[in-house]
């Protein structure tokens, strides 16, 4: 078997650890004889590195560590890179979370206002490591967790030649949790799955071929509050969590206003400690504090879809493509996140076909949202920007007029060059 070669860029990440223990859970089948961590923040590629050299060494895995903060290092000749960076850190987060707030509009880390800042900040760094993974490795898989990974993800397929697949774990949550609901196994599940990241649905479900939906959905209604069982009532399906920030648009606003600290306070809060851990030497696995963060599963997502492409496998995961023709309603050139055959030669996604009238305006709406995010983060195009806000549904013009952009371009304008050249 050809031995292969893994770097992941935001190596620093408290998550890696996550993602490390499922490497080394697959080395039979996905042989990774080299891993490369790659951070900007010394420290915590140390601390981190650390924990992941113990790691390795406790399970004997055949695996060399190489911990870097250089590019060409990292890079060179390298097989798969994942990405899990955060331009700003944890800092620009909380920023983002916060801004949108004093506009009387949501604050959240890849949805809305947030998201959007996010974005402008994270799309010309990895167009730029994407430029280096073209120039430095043989036509290397680029695997996208870096938020807001949608939006991320479609400007790199728009804007370089990198073979790249977006990726969350939501989707694979989903198969966790129904496989728990029903008691059966995550393998004998196929989902009807549709929308882009952060912003989808689960339109049916099949155990072994059969339609288990309704039995799903009457499980799930028992653990929710009146008013999201009713949400999943009117429209048949299962929302992703996100969907939240929309459906419930007022409490969520409420809720943040009154609420001590931001999620990005509280992960700074959770990381400190993380690593505090992580520093302790008879550590040698992940450890179950990790699990206070958001990234379930994440693991999981990223070496079963290593792993597809390396075996040629041609199974099905849900991941983010460019749509072209899977959603009738949305633009080719617009990525999406559906169920895709994985191989050697990618992700192909399946044809989904139309979106029921009651998801579709809010995705097309958010589809276009996206794309001209992208775009105003390539052209420093301030007019894009402005349109952009103007169209997503948790902003609007109000915020928009009471100058959001000018703020958010402000507090972020070290990250921001495109915006500031003149
Ligand atoms: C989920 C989302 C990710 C997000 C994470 C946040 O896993 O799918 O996109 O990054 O939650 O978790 P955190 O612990 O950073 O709030």
């Amino acid at each position: 078997m050809r031995q292969l070669i893994l770097t992941v860029i935001g190596g620093g990440s408290t998550y890696t650890p996550e993602l490390v223990e499922g490497v080394i859970k697959n080395t039979d089948v996905f042989p990774v004889k080299e891993l490369r961590l790659i951070d900007i923040d010394d420290e915590k590629l140390n601390i981190v590195g650390g924990l992941v050299r113990r790691m390795i060494e406790s399970s004997n895995a055949p695996i060399k560590l190489i911990l870097t903060k250089e590019r060409k290092v990292a890079l060179e000749g390298t097989d798969f890179v994942i990405s899990q960076i955060r331009v700003g850190g944890v800092k620009a987060r909380i920023r983002d979370e916060k801004i949108p707030l004093e506009f009387g509009i949501i604050g959240q880390e890849t949805t809305g206002a947030g998201g959007f800042a996010n974005a402008l900040r994270t799309i010309p760094v990895m167009l730029d490591i994407a430029k280096d993974i073209e120039e430095l490795t043989n036509n290397a898989w680029l695997i996208n967790f870096t938020n807001p990974s949608g939006i991320v993800t479609e400007a790199l397929l728009r804007y370089s030649k990198v073979k790249t697949i977006g990726l969350c774990n939501v989707p694979i949550n989903f198969f966790y949790r129904f496989a728990s609901i029903l008691g059966i196994d995550i393998k004998d599940i196929y989902l009807d799955y549709v929308g882009l990241n952060h912003l989808s649905w689960v339109r049916k479900v099949y155990h072994k071929g059969n339609d288990v939906t309704k039995e799903v959905i009457e499980k799930i209604k028992g653990n929710l509050p009146q008013k999201e069982r009713e949400i999943v009532e009117l429209i048949d399906m299962i929302p992703n969590s996100y969907l939240h920030y929309y459906y419930f648009r007022d409490e969520v606003l409420e809720t943040q206003k009154n609420s001590e600290k931001t999620r990005g306070e509280i992960v700074l809060e959770v990381e400190e400690k993380l690593l505090e851990k992580y520093k302790d030497e008879s550590l040698k696995e992940k450890p179950p504090e990790l699990s206070q963060r958001g990234g379930a599963h994440y693991s999981d997502a990223a070496v079963e879809l290593m792993k597809s492409i390396y075996l040629d496998r041609k199974d099905i995961q849900i991941v983010n493509v460019l749509n072209n023709g899977s959603i009738t309603d949305l633009p080719d050139n617009g990525v999406v996140e559906v169920p895709c055959v994985i191989g050697s030669n990618g992700a192909m996604p399946i044809s989904m076909g139309r979106l029921e009238p009651y998801i579709r305006g809010l995705t097309q709406t958010v589809k276009y949202y996206e794309q001209l995010t992208v775009e105003s983060a390539v052209e420093g195009n301030i007019t894009k920007a402005k349109q952009a806000l103007l169209v997503h549904p948790l902003v609007g013009a109000k915020a928009v007029a009471d100058g959001l952009l000018e703020r958010i371009l402000e507090e972020n304008r070290e990250f921001l060059p495109q915006f500031f050249r003149r």
